[in-house]
């Protein structure tokens, strides 16, 4: 049960932290890297690459990308798959960024035949992955250590302006060609807001978004509306400007707080929080405990939850009209309106019925503000049984979600 519940936490911010609330599972964490699963040799300390690609017969290489606020990011490039397709010809790049609280790993946990990052070398394409700030191998910066208050002065708002078009800019000097984009979870929503300020979108060929979320207002669970509460109302003063560790004693001691309220079940978490993936293999899952989750700033999440509340999509809220003035001209955050991104981008949107956390209402929202999207240039997926962690851990992910973003990236070809 300790590793369901986990799970389900780490697949998303506000659940992360639950998991200290179940006593064996910090130690799950702390066990060690020599996991059941074959190929998987080197600790993660050695880098993705080593713990996760090289094993397995493909080509990887651990890339450094500095933001132009000085953050330096890690970053994996697979440029060739074990088939061998595609090599001699000029291969298309592939950019793919995962959500908050986990790290590019996680899309590496299944089988070569089952993780989208192999599956979409052995097509042919150059698979590069990012890995957002303060997490395990983006905790670097020119000038701050990540253990002062100021390293962890961000918020997505940051990924939008910094970490999304130092990755971009890289992978497109290194390659000279547009990118397709695959995100997951927030990594839908920085490329959303990103698209609808013009960013990227020069250096962007189409984009593939799994489990959307834009509008997070629906978002049905007991905890995570308690949770994104708490976060705008306590949490700033409680751990002011500082680094966000599920694992840390800190957030261990607000969540065993926030699941002492009434009608809060910290219990029975995986479908209570993600909503009921159907589809995950306990081996992964295990692996997934090994290395996730991940930091992120307190900031993130307070701007997160601010998207729960609010319904709306916009910079972070400094909380006072005269901050905000100071921050952006405005007694209130501009809004990021995602009428403007540009109507012939290509868009692969696939989200699932069960998914308590990219919400089908919310999904709905974000469908209409595309209402004005070229028709041709947007599919839709509606997977039924499908929940959060599904689609990047589903063990038919591949059949169902995979083929369908590789042949939409070769369909842009
Ligand atoms: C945090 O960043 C904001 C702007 O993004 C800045 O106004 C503020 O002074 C920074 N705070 C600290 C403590 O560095
Ligand atoms: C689950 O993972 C294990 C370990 O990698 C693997 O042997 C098994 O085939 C996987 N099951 C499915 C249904 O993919
Ligand atoms: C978003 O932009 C569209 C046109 O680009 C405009 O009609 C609409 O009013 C804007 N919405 C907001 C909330 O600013």
């Amino acid at each position: 049960m300790a590793f369901r519940v986990l799970f389900s936490m780490a697949a998303w911010g506000l659940l992360a932290l639950v998991l200290v609330v179940e006593p064996h599972g910090v130690h799950s964490f702390g066990r060690g890297w020599f996991g059941p699963r074959k190929g998987v040799v080197a600790p993660p300390e050695a880098g993705i690459c080593a713990a996760s690609v090289l094993p397995y017969g493909y080509k990887c290489q651990e890339i450094e990308v500095t933001t132009q606020d000085g953050y330096i990011l890690n970053a994996q490039r697979i440029s060739g798959g074990r088939t061998g397709r595609g090599s001699g010809q000029k291969k298309p790049p592939v950019l793919i960024q995962h959500g908050v609280l986990v790290d590019g790993m996680t899309w590496l946990l299944n089988s070569p035949e089952e993780n989208l990052p192999m599956i979409l070398a052995d097509n042919g394409f150059d698979v590069w992955i990012a890995n957002t700030r303060g997490t395990r191998f983006s905790r670097k910066h020119k000038a701050l250590d990540p253990s002062r208050p100021r390293f962890w002065n961000w918020s997505w708002d940051e990924l939008v302006t910094f970490d999304l078009p130092a990755v971009f800019d890289f992978v497109y000097k290194e390659t000279g060609q547009k990118i397709d984009y695959v995100g997951h979870s927030l990594g839908t929503l920085i490329a959303l807001a990103s698209f609808s300020e013009g960013r990227l979108v020069n250096q962007l060929k189409s984009a593939a978004l799994l489990s959307p979320i834009a509008y997070l207002s629906h978002m049905n669970t007991a905890l995570g509306v308690v949770a994104a509460k708490a976060f705008v109302g306590e949490i700033t003063t409680l751990f002011g400007l500082a680094e966000f560790n599920p694992k840390g004693e800190p957030v261990a001691n607000f969540l065993k707080g926030l699941c002492a309220y009434p009608g809060v079940d910290c219990y029975d978490l995986l479908s209570a929080i993600t909503g009921h993936n159907c589809c995950l293999n306990s081996s992964t899952v295990d692996l997934f405990l090994k290395n996730e989750p991940q930091s992120t700033s307190t900031k993130n999440m307070v701007h997160l939850a601010q998207t729960v509340r609010h319904g709306i999509l916009a910079k972070f809220n400094y909380g006072r009209p005269d901050y905000n003035v100071l921050h952006y001209g405005e007694a209130s955050p501009p809004v990021y309106n995602l009428s403007n991104i540009p109507h012939n981008l290509p868009l692969f949107i696939s989200y699932g019925g069960r998914d308590a956390l990219s919400d089908i209402r919310d999904v709905g929202l974000l469908l209409d503000s595309l209402k004005h999207h070229d028709v041709d240039k947007m599919t839709v997926q509606f997977i039924k049984d499908y929940a959060h962690a599904d689609f990047i851990m589903g063990v038919d992910a591949k059949d169902i979600v995979y083929n369908a973003v590789v042949s939409f990236f070769k369909h842009q070809h």
